[in-house]
């Protein structure tokens, strides 16, 4: 099977490429990062398409500042949208099966229950509506998608919330973090390799494309997720002690764009269509974190 990774050097874009080289080594991967192919460039996109004449396109590209598209809203639409209208398009002319992610951004956030494939969505900010309609364009112009909202990814290359506190914590800082925003932290390599095992079972059964939410099990808040981080630092002595972390609501921490404070995915789709058993996101930080220890 001949996979074509775009987006190759973003968090999840990194992690997809280690699993396939991992447990895919007979597939033959081709990882492209922005610098070789700019997905708004049609003529490096197509060129790439050319080269690789993939059987598997793995959209890891997206343009993902979600406060400062608020300012820059043409740039998030040219990267999540318009750059992946040429991509469905193209996978479709070719027959190729789009592999494509998305947020849980596109949702509102009202409520408590998880939201399910089937709910409509309704972005509160730039960034999630630039995602929604890179979504809708795929449904729209490329039968053969699977297309995987996710939430709160974490645990591979650059910046994210779980590193910042592990940071601050490590500096002594005591922490205030938002405690109202509802859903479940995602480990990036887990994800990665829970795509990749959906995968050969959409290009064998095109049926079993379509939509689906991945993220662990359980919920947590932002404040219950960075305690959690630094209860099982210190645990596993990556923290010499514990700072106090306050929590507050999200009104006393503004950001440029709107959060969802219900985030919650329904993921019940994904493990029965695949038959992957969920693990509770506790168990997948722990196991983050202890692979830290091990400099892994
Ligand atoms: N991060 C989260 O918490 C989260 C939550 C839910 C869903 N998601 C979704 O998960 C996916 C992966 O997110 P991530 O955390 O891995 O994001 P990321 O680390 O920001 O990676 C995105 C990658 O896309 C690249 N890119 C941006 N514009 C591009 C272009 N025009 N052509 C080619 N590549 C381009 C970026 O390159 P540069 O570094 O050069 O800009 C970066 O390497 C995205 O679809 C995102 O919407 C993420």
């Amino acid at each position: 099977m001949r996979i074509l990774l775009l987006g190759a050097r973003g968090q999840l874009g990194r992690a997809l490429f280690s699993a396939l080289c991992r447990d895919y080594p007979h597939w033959q991967v081709t990882a492209l990062g922005r610098a070789a192919c700019d997905i708004t460039d049609p003529g490096a996109l197509i060129g790439a398409l050319n080269r690789h004449q993939p059987d598997v396109i793995l959209n890891g590209a997206a343009y993902t500042a979600v406060d400062l598209a608020e300012a820059k809203p043409e740039l998030a639409e040219r990267i999540n949208h318009q750059a992946v209208a040429l991509l469905a398009w193209e996978a479709s002319a070719r027959g190729a099966l789009l592999v494509h992610f998305s947020t849980d951004y596109v949702f509102d956030g009202s409520g408590s229950d998880p939201w399910c494939e089937a709910d409509a969505p309704s972005p509160l900010n730039v960034y999630g509506a630039s995602k929604l309609a890179g979504e809708q364009v795929i449904r729209a112009l490329c039968p053969h998608h699977l297309i995987v909202r996710t939430s709160w990814l974490y645990g591979g290359e650059g910046s994210y919330f779980a590193r910042t506190i592990l940071r601050r914590a490590n500096e002594g800082q005591p922490l205030e973090v938002v405690a109202d925003q509802w859903g479940a932290p995602t480990q990036v390599d887990w994800l990665a390799t829970s795509v990749l095992l959906a995968l050969p079972q959409v290009v064998k059964a095109p049926d079993k494309g379509g939509l689906y939410h991945l993220c662990p099990a359980g919920e947590t808040s932002w404040h219950g997720f960075a305690s959690a981080l630094v209860e099982e630092s210190c645990r596993l002595g990556l923290l010499a002690r514990p700072v106090p972390i306050k929590p507050i609501p999200s009104a006393n921490w503004p950001q440029a764009a709107r959060r969802p404070l219900n985030s919650r995915l329904d993921c019940r789709r994904f493990a029965t269509v695949f038959g992957i058993q969920i693990p509770a996101w506790e168990v997948l930080m722990s196991r983050w974190l202890a692979s830290q220890c091990e400099g892994g």
